[in-house]
């Protein structure tokens, strides 16, 4: 699998250099998690702190909205520097639109599914899509448990790819560390999501390579 740490889980006062640092850890791409207080009970970034992140790395950076108008802000976080935005099914924004516009801004476009959201929800949008996120978590928070009953939904999504031929990548996201990594991997997840299971680790490289080598 490739690593996507989550800097939700980072020092926010050291927020560059804690990106720098899971980036020299071997990190391959940066996933951020923005949040508005309305779709998620919780606020974090906006576009003006991922613009200031930019220059400090050459990852993809994976910006994930838990926002309730994501189309509202394409272009935002497309200025901001995002290369792969991810937004809920279950927000306020018609989802084609939504990904046209992502598409138009020449970023690549996800859809994300809440823990309660069947896979099937996501099967209209796997042929217009880079990635689907399955939330192996309920979003909003950092540090929560890992929820293994969202495993069979990657399969379904992963046999569904298989069965019409197509190329999308499936990430996972909440609760992702070293002791579920296996789990993860054999469900069919290409790209975990991993916060507090990195920046909390005493060794962000080792924990970074036991995700990588689930
Ligand atoms: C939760 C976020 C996740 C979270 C992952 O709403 O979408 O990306 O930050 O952090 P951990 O790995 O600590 O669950
Ligand atoms: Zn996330």
């Amino acid at each position: 699998m490739k690593v996507a740490p989550s800097l939700l889980s980072c020092n926010f006062a050291e927020m560059g250099k804690e990106m720098i640092r899971v980036d020299k850890a071997g990190a391959e791409l940066i996933h951020l998690d923005v949040m508005d207080g309305h779709f998620v009970p919780n606020l974090t970034i906006g576009p003006a702190i991922i613009k200031s992140l930019r220059p400090l790395t050459k990852l993809l950076f994976d910006v994930h909205l838990m926002i309730d108008h994501p189309l509202d802000y394409i272009d935002a976080f497309a200025d901001a520097g995002a290369d792969i935005i991810t937004f809920h099914l279950e927000a306020k924004s018609d989802p084609i639109k939504t990904i046209e516009k992502i598409k138009s801004r020449g970023v690549l476009p996800g859809v994300v599914i809440k823990p309660g959201t069947p896979a099937e929800a996501v099967f209209p949008y796997l042929d217009k899509v880079y990635m689907v996120l399955v939330m192996t978590v309920e979003p909003g928070f950092g540090g929560q448990a890992f929820m293994a009953d969202m495993m069979p939904k990657v399969t379904v999504i992963r046999n569904e790819i298989k069965r019409r031929g197509l190329d999308v990548l499936i990430e996972a996201d909440g609760g992702i560390s070293q002791k579920n990594a296996a789990v993860v991997s054999a469900a069919g997840t290409d790209i975990c999501v991993s916060g507090t299971g990195v920046f909390k680790a005493e060794d962000a490289e080792a924990a970074i390579r036991a995700l990588k080598e689930a």
